[in-house]
């Protein structure tokens, strides 16, 4: 590592705060192999869908994860995110089925009913943030499929709960583990708002039992897996994992949703274009069939492409292996630069510019097109995060006409990146399809 690049305090700063400009910065001024020193720690940027292919080809068992005493910190030692080899493998076989896009095909009217809730709320000539409600969107999705939340008063509470549990974890505490001690103020405040969410699924895991409610979402399994004495799973273990999934899943799809607002308000002549393919569908088409539209498709996927939610994902051989030509040292971690690969000019000519046809234009690879990431531990909530999307936009585009308020940026919100302003939009009347005119 004798050739690594040192960053100074402030690119330090910047790769923390600003990830996404500080990619692009580094595939341009180093290439697509960076090693890399910085806060006491040898790092491998990989800039290039080639080598990440290579990266994520390689024998998984070999690898660890990267900011394991964090997220371990954070979610528990025992979660998806923090476990490895055989032990990771069978965690994922577990809640597989569960959390599998097929499985929620059938939960597309459950998805439209949250959507078309919070989209009432709005109101012609407000200005609102894109990002609040779509944050509240994705909570109500990840309450009613993955907790299997029903009534009304269960939802309020849980609201409550699970957003401030995922708004209480502050950078600080993630990159610096050593900061998770009762004595920091940012860490009592997560793990007294992380307690409340468990006593709440206590309660959740109580009412279902007391109702003899089986439901196959993933709660229904968790409190069916069985551990190697053939005993139900401790409530440690159910919250743990629900943990991880909430964490995982709430930010990221609510950030994601709001950029392609913010794209769609700047982009009248895209919106048009997914008008007409929405309107060929007739009124409120089953929401399944918005997964086979191309151009919605398109749209979706050029929003995640431009803005990445994850900047990286890191993988750390556990022994030497050689990736590109290179050796690489056990510990050394290797960084797949999301956010360098989707704006590389190579793959995306014009990368910073916002345009749903390349997708339509060209087939793009696995390790080209990477926002959930890769191989063995590739995002589990794709499906879900997907199917939201459609339902969410298709819901949006043919009820409401919205601009945007100013140019927002990608920054770091806490592990995943999001708006800098919270996507302030304007709402500036209701859609009135031509047919009903
Ligand atoms: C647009 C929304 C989302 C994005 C962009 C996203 C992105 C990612 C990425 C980049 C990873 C790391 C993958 C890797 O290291 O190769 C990941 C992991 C994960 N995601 Fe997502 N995610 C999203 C939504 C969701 C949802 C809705 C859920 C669950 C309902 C979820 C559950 C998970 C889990 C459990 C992992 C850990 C997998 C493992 O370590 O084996 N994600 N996600």
């Amino acid at each position: 590592m004798s050739l690594a690049i040192r960053l100074n305090p402030l690119q330090q700063l910047r790769y923390f705060s600003q990830p996404l400009s500080m990619g692009k910065w580094i595939r341009e001024t180093y290439g697509d192999f960076v090693p890399m020193h910085f806060q006491g720690m040898d790092y491998i940027g990989v800039t290039s869908a080639e080598i990440a292919r290579q990266v994520f080809a390689a024998d998984p068992n070999g690898y660890d994860v990267f900011w394991k005493e964090s997220f371990a910190g954070l979610m528990g030692d025992q979660s998806v995110w923090v476990l490895i080899g055989e032990k990771h493998r069978k965690e994922r076989l577990l809640f597989a089925p569960a959390v599998h896009a097929n499985h929620f095909r059938s939960y597309g009217g459950v998805i439209r009913e949250i959507v078309k809730n919070h989209f009432g709320t709005w109101q012609e000539g407000q200005t609102i943030k894109a990002i609040d409600t779509t944050l509240n969107i994705a909570l109500d999705v990840i309450m009613r499929l993955v907790f299997g939340v029903e009534g009304e008063d269960e939802m309020r509470e849980g609201h409550k709960v699970l957003s401030e549990s995922t708004e209480n974890i502050h950078p600080l505490i993630v990159f610096f583990p050593k900061l998770q001690r009762p004595w920091f103020p940012l860490w009592r405040k997560y793990a007294q708002s992380r307690e409340a969410m468990y006593a709440w699924t206590d309660r959740l895991v109580a009412a279902r039992r007391a109702a003899g409610r089986n439901v196959q979402d993933v709660l229904g399994v968790l409190m069916n897996t069985k551990d190697e004495n053939g005993n139900l799973v401790s409530n440690d273990y159910i919250h743990t994992e629900l943990n991880s999934i909430l964490s995982a899943g709430h930010e990221t799809t609510a950030v994601a949703l709001g950029w392609t607002l913010y794209e769609l308000a700047r982009h009248p002549e895209v919106v048009k274009k997914l008008r007409e393919e929405l309107s060929a569908q007739g009124p409120d088409p089953d929401p399944a069939l918005l997964l086979t539209l191309p151009y919605l498709d398109a749209v979706c996927k050029e929003a995640i492409r431009l803005h990445p939610i994850l900047a990286e994902c890191a993988r750390i051989p556990m022994q030497p292996i050689e990736i590109a030509g290179h050796q690489i040292a056990a510990g050394q971690a290797l960084g797949i630069s999301i956010v360098s690969i989707h704006h590389d000019p190579k793959l995306y000519p014009q990368p910073d510019i916002f345009r749903p046809e390349r997708f339509l234009e060209r087939h793009y690879s696995v390790y080209e097109f990477l926002p959930f990431g890769g191989g063995h531990r590739r995002c589990m909530g794709s499906g879900l995060a997907e199917y939201t999307m459609r339902i969410a936009l298709a819901e949006v585009i043919m009820r409401w006409n919205f601009e945007a308020v100013r140019e927002d940026f990608d920054v770091r919100r806490n592990i995943a990146m999001g708006p800098k302003y919270g996507i302030p939009l304007r709402i500036t009347g209701r859609y009135i399809p031509a047919a009903l005119i």
